[in-house]
C-alpha cells in the first residue's frame, strides 16, 4: 500500500505577487517543516522533502499560492508522454465514463505540443473504450487558470496533466489542489461592513501576513489597526484567536459587526475575538507588556486617492504618518512577547517623479526589532496594476 506519509516533490503556482507567495511558504516551512527544500522557479515554487501530512495542513491556510501539483514521473521521454498519461488517466480507478483532460506547461512550451499530445491521448483512451474530453490553455498562456480547472471539475473528472521540459523529456506533474478562491470573495463581499475610505486590506494579503507573523506559538494574533476587521476575519476563520483595536468608534463597531457576521456565516462556535477602541500610540497604557504572541496590521495608508499624489504631497504624507508608524513600533514592541513577530504593511505612493516612501530603517533599528530575511524573495511589496499607493511589506521579530 502507497505510504500517505511519503515524502514527494510538489509544484506550487504563486498569486499574483511571486515574491510574497515564496515568503509565505518560506516562514511556515521553516517552523512546520524545516527539512522541506524550497526552490523559485520561472512560474512558480518547486517543493522538495515534504511529508504529505504536513503539506495538508500547510495547503488551506495559504493566501499567496494557487495550484499545487504532484511529481508524478520525473523523467518521461517525449515519444512515451501520451502512452504515460493515456495510463495513468484510465487507471483513475474512481472514475466511470468519458474523461476530462487538462493539459499545460508549468514553465514554457509550445502550445501546438499540447494539441497533438491531447489528441494522441484521446485517440489511445478510444483504443481502450473510454471517452475523452482535453481542455487546453488559451492562446498565448502555458496552462488553465486555476478558477477554470475548478470551474470546469477537471480534478473530479479527470486530471490536469502539467509538463516541464527537460534535457531528455518531460517531468509530469498532476494537479492535486486548487485554492479555495470562492471563500475568499464571500468573506470579502458578504460581509455587512466594509469601509471604501478607510482601506480594505485584500482577504490574500491578509493571510500571507498572519502566516508570515506566526513563529509557532500559541496561535493568537492582535492587530492594533484594525479598521472595519479584514485582517481579523481571515485569523478568525483559520481558528486563530483574536484581538484587535483601532481610534475609531465607528470601526470598531463596524469590526464587530463583521466578526459576529464571519461566525455566523460560518457555524463557528468560537468566542475567542476582542476588540476595543484604542490608540495604538498608547497600546502599552492598556495592553499588558511581553503578553502578545503575534502582531499583524495594516496602519493608516494615507488618504484614499482618486489620482497619483504630487511628489510635494506625497512629503508632506511622510512628514504626517511618520511619527505614527514609530509610535506604534515602539509601543508593539513593548506589548509583544519576545520573539514574537510583527508583520506590518506601509504606504508607497506612485508620483510623477518616482516612489515616495515612509523608509522605516532608523525607526525600526531604535524601536528594537530584527528585520526576517526570506533567501527567495527580493522584495516584500504588493500592488495591483494601476494602483496609485502600493504597500511595503515589513517582517520583524521582536
Ligand atoms: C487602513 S485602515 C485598516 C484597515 C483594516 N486592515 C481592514 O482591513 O479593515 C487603518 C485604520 O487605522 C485606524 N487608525 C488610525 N490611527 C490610529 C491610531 N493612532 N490608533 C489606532 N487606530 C488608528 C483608522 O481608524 C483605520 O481604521
Amino acid at each position: 500500500m502507497e505510504n500517505e506519509n511519503m515524502q514527494k516533490t510538489y509544484w506550487i503556482e504563486s498569486g499574483h505577487n511571486p515574491d510574497l507567495s515564496a515568503a509565505e511558504w518560506e516562514s511556515l516551512l521553516s517552523i512546520y517543516a524545516p527539512q522541506a527544500k524550497l526552490e523559485r522557479q520561472d512560474d512558480g515554487l518547486l517543493l522538495d522533502t515534504i511529508a504529505s501530512e504536513a503539506l495538508d495542513d500547510l495547503w488551506p491556510r495559504l493566501g499567496g499560492s494557487i495550484r499545487l501539483a504532484e511529481l508524478i514521473n520525473g523523467e518521461v521521454a517525449t515519444d512515451q508522454l501520451a502512452e504515460f498519461i493515456s495510463t495513468d488517466l484510465s487507471s483513475l480507478a474512481e472514475l466511470t465514463g468519458k474523461r476530462l483532460l487538462g493539459l499545460g506547461f508549468t514553465g514554457s512550451g509550445k502550445p501546438h505540443f499540447l494539441v497533438e499530445l491531447a489528441e494522441k491521448i484521446k485517440g489511445m483512451l478510444k483504443e481502450k473504450e473510454i471517452g475523452c474530453r482535453f481542455m487546453l490553455p488559451k492562446k498565448g498562456e502555458h496552462r488553465l487558470s486555476s478558477a477554470t480547472v475548478g470551474e470546469a471539475k477537471i480534478m473530479e473528472k479527470g486530471s490536469e496533466y502539467l509538463l516541464l521540459q527537460t534535457d531528455t523529456g518531460f517531468q509530469v506533474f498532476r494537479t492535486l489542489k486548487i485554492q479555495d478562491y470562492k471563500q475568499f470573495s464571500e468573506r470579502d463581499y458578504g460581509r455587512p461592513e466594509r469601509d471604501m475610505q478607510r482601506g480594505m486590506l485584500p482577504p490574500k494579503l491578509a493571510l500571507i501576513m498572519i502566516n508570515l507573523a506566526d513563529s509557532g506559538g500559541e496561535r493568537h494574533i492582535y492587530d492594533p489597526f484594525c479598521g472595519v476587521g479584514g485582517l481579523l476575519s481571515e485569523a478568525l476563520a483559520l481558528g486563530w484567536k483574536v484581538e484587535g483595536s483601532d481610534i475609531s468608534t465607528k470601526a470598531i463597531e463596524d469590526c464587530r459587526s463583521n466578526l459576529i457576521w464571519l461566525i455566523r456565516h460560518m457555524n463557528m462556535s468560537t468566542d475567542t475575538w476582542q476588540v476595543r477602541h484604542l490608540d495604538a500610540t498608547k497600546l502599552s497604557e492598556s495592553v499588558e507588556h511581553c503578553s502578545v504572541y503575534s502582531m499583524a496590521s495594516e496602519p493608516d495608508l494615507g488618504p484614499a486617492l482618486s489620482k497619483k499624489l504630487t511628489q510635494v504631497k506625497a512629503k508632506e504624507a511622510v512628514k504626517r504618518l511618520k511619527p505614527l508608524y514609530a509610535a506604534f513600533l515602539g509601543q508593539a514592541r513593548i506589548v509583544l512577547k519576545p520573539g514574537a513577530r510583527l508583520v506590518f504593511l506601509a504606504p508607497v505612493w506612485h508620483t510623477d517623479q518616482g516612489e515616495v516612501e515612509l523608509n522605516l530603517q532608523r525607526e525600526i533599528y531604535l524601536s528594537g526589532f530584527s528585520h526576517i530575511g526570506f533567501k527567495t524573495v527580493k522584495t516584500m511589496y504588493y500592488a495591483r496594476a494601476g494602483q496609485k499607493v502600493g504597500r511595503r511589506l515589513y517582517c520583524l521579530k521582536a
